[in-house]
C-alpha cells in the first residue's frame, strides 16, 4: 500500500481474501445489473500509462471506466510521451496525477509501479511490471475460476509454460496460496521453472502442495484448472533460446482426452501456438470468457479504489 489516504494495487496481496471475494461479488452483480453502475464514475478520469504493449489490460480498463460513466486518457507507448525526451517516471507520474483520478500503468521494469505510487497523489494500479506481477490479471483469473468452478478452494491447478517470466503465474500463485487445499502442478521446461524465491517464500512458507514436471500429460487427468501461458519472448536475452522453447507445449484436442470433463482451460492471452485453435470449440475452453470477465472485475476494482459508495 502507498499512504493512508489512497489505496493502490501493486501486488495482489495488497488486497485481503475478503476484499477479493467482495470484488468478485460486485463484478458478478455488474454483469447482471450493468445499468445500476453506469453513472457511478461520472466526472472521474482514468489514465492508462502503458510503457509496454497491451491489448486486453489497457482496453478492458478503458472499457471499464467508460461503462462506469467516467472518461479516459493516456498513452499506449512511451515513445509518444515526454519519457522519450528523458523525463523521469517520478516526474511523469507526479504531473499526470494532476490530470486524472486514478492511474493504471504497465512498465517493463519490475517495481516501477511501486516507485510510482510513492510519488502519486492518486491511486496507482499495476497493470504488469516486467516478469514480476500482474495483479489485475489475477483478479480476472480468480473471477473466472469462481464463475466456472463455483469455488476458489479444493482445486488442483496446473500452470503450464513459461513459469519463470510469466508474471500472471506469479501473481496467481500468490493469490491462490491463500485459499484452502490448493495443489499446484508446475509444468515447464527445465529452463523456465518457477523462480526459487516464489517456491520458498510463497509455496513452502504456506505449506502449499506442489509438484514440478516437464511432461504436460503426467497429471492431466487430475487437473481442475489448466492455466496455459505463452513463452515470454520479450524477457529472453537470447533469441535462439526463445526459438528452442517457444513451442515446447502445445495443447490440442487429442491431449484433452484424458482430462476431466469439467476441466477449466485458461490462458491470460495473447496466445501464440501453445493452445491449438481446435481447442477453442471445446466447452472446457474458457480463455475468451476470461478476457471478457476482465472488464467487470476491473469495474469493481476502479469503484473500490475510488471509494465510490455502492
Ligand atoms: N493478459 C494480458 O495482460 O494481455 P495484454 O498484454 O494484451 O494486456
Amino acid at each position: 500500500m502507498g499512504n493512508k489516504l489512497k489505496r493502490n494495487l501493486i501486488d495482489i496481496k495488497d488486497l485481503s481474501v475478503k476484499e477479493i471475494d467482495e470484488l468478485i461479488k460486485v463484478a458478478n452483480d455488474i454483469t447482471s445489473n450493468e445499468d445500476k453502475y453506469s453513472k457511478l464514475c461520472d466526472g472521474k478520469i482514468l489514465a492508462t500509462l502503458f510503457f509496454e504493449p497491451s491489448t486486453r489490460t489497457r482496453l478492458s480498463f478503458e472499457s471499464a471506466m467508460m461503462r462506469l460513466g467516467g472518461k479516459v486518457l493516456g498513452f499506449s507507448e512511451a515513445s509518444t510521451s515526454s519519457i522519450a525526451k528523458g523525463e523521469s517516471l517520478r516526474d511523469t507520474i507526479r504531473v499526470i496525477g494532476g490530470y486524472c483520478d486514478i492511474i493504471v500503468m504497465r512498465h517493463p521494469k519490475e517495481g516501477a509501479p511501486l516507485v510510482a505510487c510513492q510519488k502519486s497523489k492518486v491511486p496507482i494500479i499495476n497493470a504488469g511490471d516486467g516478469g514480476h506481477n500482474h495483479p489485475t490479471q489475477t483478479l480476472t483469473d480468480l473471477f473466472t475460476i469462481q464463475k466456472e468452478k463455483k469455488r476458489l478452494d479444493n482445486l488442483v491447478v496446473g500452470l503450464c509454460g513459461d513459469l519463470k517470466f510469466g508474471r500472471t503465474v506469479h501473481s496467481l500463485i500468490s493469490a491462490m496460496s491463500r485459499y484452502k487445499n490448493i495443489k499446484f502442478i508446475l509444468i515447464s521446461p527445465e529452463e523456465l521453472k518457477l523462480p526459487d524465491y516464489i517456491k520458498e517464500e510463497v509455496l513452502d512458507k504456506n505449506n502449499i502442495e506442489y509438484v514440478e514436471t516437464t511432461d504436460m500429460m503426467e497429471y492431466m487427468g487430475e487437473l481442475d484448472v489448466l492455466y496455459m501461458t505463452r513463452v515470454q519472448k520479450e524477457r529472453f536475452f537470447n533469441e535462439a533460446d526463445y526459438i528452442r522453447l517457444k513451442d515446447y507445449f502445445i495443447l490440442n484436442k487429442e491431449k484433452l482426452n484424458s482430462a476431466k470433463k469439467d476441466l477449466v482451460i485458461m490462458h491470460p492471452l495473447p496466445r501464440i501456438n501453445e493452445i491449438s485453435i481446435d481447442v477453442d470449440d471445446d466447452e472446457r475452453a474458457c480463455y475468451f470468457k476470461q478476457a471478457d470477465n476482465g472488464v467487470y472485475i476491473r469495474m469493481a476494482l476502479i469503484l473500490k479504489l475510488l471509494e465510490v459508495k455502492l
